[in-house]
């Protein structure tokens, strides 16, 4: 065996490609010792704290934060962009109700982009493809809360343009203006969520547009592997998670049953943090004072006390909150449905998977990474009516 691998060169690979560098880039960064994460060099506290979703995304494509005219004019194009069309949501009323919105986003935003221009869409420039880019941005968000709507039964709401972002998000989503506390938290959820490295859906993204694609194909596949749970998906099973538990006393119990079982506990480790992601920090503070708000504080409750056996069971190994531990119970106690909560971090995850897409693409080549060959070097082809 180790022969063949030889023959085939590599033999020493990274699975998952852990650790490996696949570029350059100058967008954000992460200390995964630490538990610290910029975006442009910016931390992320400061972003959430002072920033909007529309000055980070800008700041994420751009490289700086904008001026306020810049911002202005950002913000228009964003706006302008907030009404798709209706074909979708005729396409979204035709898919099975019992579909995940995570596959009925990925395939309505696919859809979406079939509606644009081809002269537009498939040629390669890098101006095109960022105007694309932003419009992308702003069309997710109307995607994901329509396909919010219509599972529920309910009509799309139409985009309001006094609202900023985060907040006509939730207006599309919910049916109701956010409250000055409901705006902050959308707004800091997204900011939060907006760019984390080459996680596996922006690598994902950046891996399609890396073929000359097109930025419409790039985003699908992005939010095709944010589905899964290891990835965004975590947020909404962790909340189920917390259910199951029911009480804060069952979670020592519950977390044994599950680790004896080599069962992986959701909302918890990380790839690249060893230490207390930053983004869980801010929204435990914002989960605490929601769930006490919306009568929700005994899964509040009973998140602190996985933390503290997860941490006093795993800490030593690096296992701490990540950023999908806190977040389905900001968004419950805002009253969204649990299953549109990954929705809610493609709507957000949409600036960086364009931003690294756009950065990568200024000196591309395409990915091509290979396999060590652990199979046979010879094998007989035996015709079919001789095989066993
Ligand atoms: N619960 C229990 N044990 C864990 C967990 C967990 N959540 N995460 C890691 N471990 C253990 C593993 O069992 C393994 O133990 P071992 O060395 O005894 O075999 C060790 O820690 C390393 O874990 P890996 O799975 O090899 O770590 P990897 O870097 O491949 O995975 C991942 C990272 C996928 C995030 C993992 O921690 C996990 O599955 N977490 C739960 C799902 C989740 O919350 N995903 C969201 C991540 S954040 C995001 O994507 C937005």
């Amino acid at each position: 065996m180790a022969e063949q691998k030889k023959f085939y060169g590599q033999e020493e690979f990274s699975k998952g490609l852990e650790g490996v560098i696949a570029c350059e880039s100058k967008i954000g960064y992460i200390d995964g010792q630490k538990g610290w994460l910029i975006y442009r060099g910016i931390e992320i506290g400061d972003l959430a704290e002072h920033s909007t979703y529309e000055e980070t995304a800008y700041l994420l494509l751009f490289g700086k934060l904008p001026t306020r005219k810049e911002l202005d004019e950002f913000n228009e194009k964003l706006v302008s962009y907030r009404k798709i069309d209706p074909r979708v949501a005729e396409i979204i009323k035709d898919m099975p109700p019992k579909a995940h919105p995570m596959a009925q986003l990925r395939t309505a935003f696919s859809a979406l982009g079939t509606y644009e221009d081809p002269a537009k869409v498939d040629e390669f420039d890098l101006e095109t493809w960022t105007e694309l880019g932003i419009k992308a941005i702003s069309e997710m968000a109307t995607v994901a809360a329509q396909v919010g709507r219509l599972r529920a039964g309910k009509p799309p709401v139409e985009p309001d343009p006094t609202l900023n972002h985060a907040s006509n998000f939730f207006y599309m989503l919910t049916g109701r203006k956010p409250n000055e506390l409901e705006a902050d938290v959308m707004n800091k959820a997204l900011i939060l969520h907006a760019d984390h490295g080459l996680n596996a859906s922006t690598f994902t993204a950046m891996v399609i547009a890396s073929s000359l694609s097109d930025i419409y194909s790039a985003i699908t596949g992005g939010i095709a592997s944010l589905k899964g749970p290891l990835h965004g998906g975590a947020n909404e099973r962790t909340l189920k998670m917390f259910m199951e538990i029911g009480e804060p006393e069952n979670a020592k119990a519950y977390i044994e049953e599950k680790l004896a079982k080599k069962e992986k506990i959701m909302g918890m480790g990380h790839r690249v943090y060893k230490a207390y992601d930053p983004r869980a920090r801010i929204l435990s503070s914002y989960a605490e004072r929601l769930a006490k708000l919306s009568g929700n504080e005994k899964l509040y409750l009973i998140a602190k006390e996985v933390e503290k056996v997860m941490i006093e069971r795993l800490g030593k190994k690096g296992i701490f909150p990540n950023v999908d531990f806190y977040s389905g119970i900001v968004y419950y106690s805002l009253g969204i449905d649990p299953k549109m909560f990954t929705p809610i971090f493609a709507v957000a995850r949409v600036a960086g998977w364009v931003a690294r897409v756009l950065e990568y693409l200024h000196d591309n080549r395409i990915f091509r990474p290979r396999a060590v060959y652990t199979g046979p070097l010879k094998a007989e082809y035996i015709p079919i009516d001789q095989r066993s």
